[in-house]
């Protein structure tokens, strides 16, 4: 397979964990409601338990269809190429999540865009699977792929989901 499409394939889970709460998340806040002494919200509203919970079990789920088709050169065998869409889709939630922690500390508001949370999913979910993948992934040339994309990609989903009527800002 080529190299592009193999890095491609790879990323579905990253990006299916992150998308998905957009249509399957709401309901009960991650941190409950609770805010910090700086007086913002741990979280924010944006950040549901069913959103963490949907995206990781889509994530691991697309992943492991994948498992089972195609063996990606950088794990040993498909078994740990599932374990490490787990993990990248886990990765992907906690590292969202963490984005707009940092946002809220910022004092941005629920909502608005910001960098961050346009390239966290991505850094924490490639953290996450650093035990499970070849040192090969992390060349620099391969990471520098996955940061322009999600950089192109990220705006773009955005602003069609807003289109779409999934989200209310598109951002
Ligand atoms: N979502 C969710 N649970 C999550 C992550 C996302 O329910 N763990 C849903 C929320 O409805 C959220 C939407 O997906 O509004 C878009 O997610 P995102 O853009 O990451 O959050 P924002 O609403 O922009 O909030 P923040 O400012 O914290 O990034
Ligand atoms: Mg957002």
């Amino acid at each position: 397979m080529n190299q592009i499409l193999e890095l491609l394939v790879f990323l579905i889970p990253i990006y299916i964990a992150n998308s998905s709460p957009v249509v399957l998340g709401g309901g009960v806040p991650l941190d409950l409601g609770r805010s910090l002494p700086d007086g913002e919200r741990i979280f924010g509203n944006g950040k549901t338990v069913r959103g963490f919970v949907a995206g990781t079990l889509a994530g691991t789920f697309a992943g492991g269809l994948v498992s089972l088709v195609y063996l990606l050169p950088f794990f040993p065998n498909p078994l740990t190429q599932f374990t490490a869409a787990f993990f990248l889709s886990f990765g992907a939630m906690a590292g969202d999540a963490l984005g707009s922690f940092i946002k809220r500390r910022m004092h941005v508001t629920w909502g608005r865009p910001f960098v961050l949370d346009t390239i966290m999913f991505l850094i924490v979910a490639l953290v996450f699977v650093i035990p499970f993948a070849s040192p090969a992934l992390f060349a620099p040339l391969n990471l520098l792929f996955f940061l322009i994309l999600t950089l192109i990609l990220h705006p773009l989903t955005n602003y069609l989901a807003n289109k779409a009527g999934l989200k209310s800002v598109p951002w």
